[in-house]
């Protein structure tokens, strides 16, 4: 009992500290983000620094390491199948992986996939969808909560938290974490995603969609996923997408999904790119194991969080904090780059790499080819 009480006295004391920090400093991490700092944009920063080992400051993809033959699309596949062909291939049952059976042929759109009905060629669990998006979890069709989650993941099915993600929500990752904002963190990960322009991208737990918005009007991609578990989220991305003018409704589709359980065929897809999204995560490792397992030879993944080190560190017992937060919440907090390098490398990933400013963190790694 005791135990409990100092650890919740403990909890609150760091909590204090966290926010005082938070509140106060621009760490020295910030020097090249700033406008103090010559104005400069976090991409050009990302782009003057040659350096992938730096722990502070941002730090260049190894573009060695980028191998320009992954570029392709699904007309390059190497196989005789026509893009739509390729395309229907992708999508597959969460519970066998095996290929969907489309009722009619597949149309890839914000407008006509929802309204499509899938069935899996070996369960023959059939997959609908409704009015903004197709479901593809496990529970899809259940008449009950369609699945519980922690309440890392539970809060974003609100209706009232979608509806302000980003109507200030997200702006606050900036004040208090460092985020660029999702134009510029799109800018950042354009370096990453050289070697997959013109493929397949999933915007894995894209919330509202801020950046399923900017892949699809970039025209960069040949499929956008737009994927989440929160119906609320997907809900209030379908009316962006409408509410915006110069968005393409075609090959763009709108899917629910469990990040552990991933709706797609093994080695399919070219890129996936989770915002702000790894700690919200029940299981952050199954989830980039799912992500490793969906990525086709030489794929590539890129996502930020949130890394608690620096001033933190002198926090007492913060890992064990850690874990009671983590029992309480479900949310994970990084404690340092390397763990998140761990992630990557234990699902199968390499060449991981990552830039930084303050506690924001973009990571990438690719499949091996
Ligand atoms: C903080 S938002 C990130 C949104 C967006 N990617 C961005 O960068 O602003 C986290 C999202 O993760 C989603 N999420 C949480 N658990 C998930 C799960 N198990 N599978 C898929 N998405 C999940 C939530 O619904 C929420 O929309």
């Amino acid at each position: 009992m005791e135990f409990y009480i100092f650890l919740i006295v403990c909890y609150l004391i760091s909590l204090f500290v966290f926010l005082y920090v938070n509140t106060r400093t621009p760490s020295t991490e910030t020097q090249i983000a700033t406008p103090a700092a010559g104005n400069r944009s976090l991409a050009p920063a990302a782009s003057q620094l040659s350096s992938s080992t730096s722990t502070r400051g941002f730090v260049k993809p190894p573009s060695s390491t980028v191998n320009s033959s992954l570029h392709r699309n699904f007309t390059q596949a190497g196989t005789d199948l026509n893009e739509n062909e390729a395309k229907k291939q992708v999508l597959a049952c969460p519970i066998c992986y095996d290929m969907l059976t489309w009722s009619d042929d597949p149309v890839f759109s914000v407008d006509f996939t929802p309204r499509s009905i899938l069935e899996c060629s070996i369960c023959k669990k059939a997959y609908s969808g409704n009015e903004t998006h197709l479901d593809l979890t496990i529970t899809s069709g259940s008449k009950k909560s369609g699945g519980y989650m922690p309440a890392s993941s539970e809060i974003f099915r609100l209706p009232l938290v979608s509806y302000l993600y980003e109507r200030g929500w997200r702006q606050g990752f900036s004040i208090w974490g460092g985020f660029p904002g999702p134009e510029k963190e799109f800018e950042m990960m354009k370096d990453y995603l050289k070697p997959v322009i013109g493929g397949s991208i999933i915007d894995a737990s894209c919330a509202s969609g801020p950046f399923s918005r900017l892949f699809a009007k970039s025209g960069l991609f040949s499929l956008v996923v737009a994927l989440d578990f929160s119906e609320t989220m997907l809900k209030q991305c379908f009316d962006f997408i409408k509410q915006e003018n110069n968005i393409s409704q075609e090959n763009l589709i709108l899917v629910r999904a469990d990040i552990a359980r991933l709706p797609f065929a093994s080695s399919s897809i070219d890129a996936v790119h989770a915002g702000a999204a790894l700690h919200c995560w029940p299981s952050p490792s199954a989830g980039v194991a799912e992500i490793s397992r969906i990525l086709r030879p030489g794929g590539v993944f890129v996502a930020t969080t949130y890394v608690v080190d620096g001033p933190y560190s002198f926090i007492p017992f913060l890992s064990r904090i850690r874990q009671s937060f983590r029992q309480i919440s479900g949310s994970h907090v990084y404690l340092s780059d390397r763990e998140l390098k761990d992630v990557c490398s234990t699902c199968g990933l390499v060449d991981y790499t990552y830039v930084r400013n303050r506690r924001f963190i973009m990571i990438s790694a690719r499949k091996p080819n």
